[in-house]
This record gives structure tokens, sequence and C-alpha cells, in this order.
């Protein structure tokens, strides 16, 4: 007691006045940027287009075309195939579907999609890369029809893989569709992040973060990002029609990535490999209503693992 009392009264009075202020200050715009925080994300809300009916059978065109391209690619993915020739079969499922190329000049992106094997996580370009048994390759799709945009991924074992990246394969489908389970109206787009998340923590698997999933309609990317993670920042309510392209990218170590000289070819820092599967959804009132409708290729009795 007797030293606390002269510790204060050695105390100048200018200094605890000064220090008092700073915390008031501090304080108070901390109050403010939360008060802007939480109505930035109401107008958030406002920024994501809502699609109506008739446009959500117009992005269904497109998205069903995205989802045949990618489909058809399927059994050409074979040791000993480069991811060149890949792109121009690509370049074919184009000229006869009569549809728009999503990514081709995309912000000058080169190719017809996106080829990205083992530790390649995503917007690998076709070249002189041989795919090998046992590798797994990740093929990113978007189509463009009457100005309707989809966009779909997923990633494709070759032979005989290993049980590590089988499981990788499972879990990563498995999140997308733990994510689209999540979006639905009412929900609060961190639950679809959350659900995603959640999902893939018990693995130990790495969680990208430099690369989140978007909104899409009349362009490739429209409102909202979505993280697969909980951001640290608030996330909008959704609204039935409101239109996501969910794409987990997930990998066997690190989270972490890095682009290639190339200004595209993104790889994990540590090479350990990753998958991506993404599907083209509306919020609707029960779950995200698929637009990119596809089969599933990873399930776990489809690669004989359990999870
Ligand atoms: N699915 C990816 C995305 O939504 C593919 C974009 S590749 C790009 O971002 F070339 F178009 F950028
Ligand atoms: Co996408």
């Amino acid at each position: 007691m007797e030293s606390a009392r002269s510790v204060l009264e050695d105390l100048n009075y200018r200094d605890v006045y000064g220090a008092v202020r700073i915390m008031i200050d501090f304080c108070s715009e901390y109050a403010i940027l939360c008060a802007e925080i939480t109505t930035e994300s109401k107008h958030m809300a406002e920024r994501i287009p809502v699609r109506n009916p008739n446009e959500i059978s117009k992005l269904r065109k497109a998205g069903e075309v995205s989802a045949r391209i990618l489909m058809e690619l399927m059994p050409i993915i074979r040791p000993g195939i480069t991811t060149k020739e890949i792109d121009d079969y690509a370049a074919e499922l184009f000229r006869r579907e009569k549809c728009g190329n999503a990514f081709l000049g995309y912000s000058g992106y080169p190719g017809q999609l996106c080829i990205s094997v083992n530790e390649e996580v995503v917007h690998g370009i076709g070249g002189r890369r041989v795919i090998q048994d046992g590798d797994i390759v990740s093929l990113d799709v978007g189509a463009i029809v009457d100005g309707w945009y989809g966009d779909n991924a997923m990633t494709v074992p070759v032979g005989n893989v290993s049980e590590d990246a089988r499981r990788l394969l499972a879990v990563t489908e498995e999140a997308l569709f733990r994510g689209i389970a999540e979006a639905k109206q009412g929900n609060s787009l961190m639950e679809v992040c959350g659900a995603i998340e959640d999902f893939v923590k018990p693995y130990g698997f790495g969680i990208v973060r430099d690369f989140v999933g978007h909104g899409v309609g009349r362009h490739l990317h429209e409102e909202p990002q979505i993280p697969n993670y909980r951001p640290r920042y608030p996330l909008p309510r959704l609204k039935r029609g409101m239109i996501l392209a969910i794409e987990p990218m997930i990998t066997l170590g690190s989270y972490r990535v890095k682009v290639l000289e190339d200004d595209w070819t993104t790889i994990t820092t540590d090479g350990s490999w990753s998958a991506h599967f993404e599907h083209t959804v509306a919020v609707g009132p029960h779950g995200g209503e698929i637009l990119t409708e596809r089969p599933r290729i990873a399930l776990p009795e489809q690669l004989g693992i359990s999870l």
C-alpha cells in the first residue's frame, strides 16, 4: 500500500492526463471504425446482384455448358498427355459448344482453361508439362452464354494416386458441398465460409487464403468475395437469387502460395499437393442450387478410401 501510494504521488498529472486522452482517442476511433464496418456490411449486401428466375435459367445454361466441357475433358487426362494438348482439346470443345470463353483474355490470361498439376494450386497455363501416372490435375473452366457466365472446377486423379492425395480430393470436394448446403437465404455468407473451414480443419490440410470464391453473373467476378475460412471482417446476409462461385482450394501442407514468373501459375510454397473444386450456385430457400450440375468424382467410395 505504502509503495503504491508513493508511486502515485510521484506521477506527474500531466502524464496521466496525456495517457487518458490517448486512450479516449483510441476508443472513439475504434468505435467509429466498428460502426463503419457494420454499415459497410449492410451496403455490401446491396452491391450483390440478385437474379430473378428468368436470369437464373440463363445462368444455368452457361453453367451447364461449363460443366459439360469440364466433364468432357476428364477422359483425356491420362499419363503422357501435355497440358498444352489438354488446352487444345478444350478449344475444340468451346468451338463445338459455340459459347464464349470466360478465362481466355481475362486480364490477359492466355489459356482456354486453367490446368494445375500437383503442387500447382490454380491458374496453371497449358504448356510442355507432361501428365504422369499418380498426378492430380485441377481443371477450371468458365463459359459465357448470351453474356451470362458459368464457372466450375474439379481435380482429377490420374492412375495410381497416393492415399493422401485421394483423401485430399475427397475432402476438398466434400468441403465444397458443405459450403453449398449453407448457401441458403437468410444465412450469413459467414456460414458458407465457416462450413468449409470447419469441415477441412480436422484433417490438418492447408486452406489457401490468397484466393477466394466470388459472385458471378454478367461478369466472371462480381461481389461478394467468398473466402474458404471465416474472415476477420463481417460478411453480408444471403438473399435468394444471389449467384456464388464457391471454390475451396486445399493443400496437403501449408496454405501459403506463390505466383510464378508467368504471372499466373500459383504453387504451394512448400511443394505440397493441392486440390480445387468449384460450382456456381444460386442462393435458394434450402441451400445452394447448383447451376454447374455434374456428377461427383471424389466421393470416398469412388476413391476407395474412408474419411
Ligand atoms: N475459377 C477461377 C476464378 O474464378 C478462374 C479464373 S482464371 C482467369 O478466378 F484466367 F480467368 F483469371
Ligand atoms: Co471461380
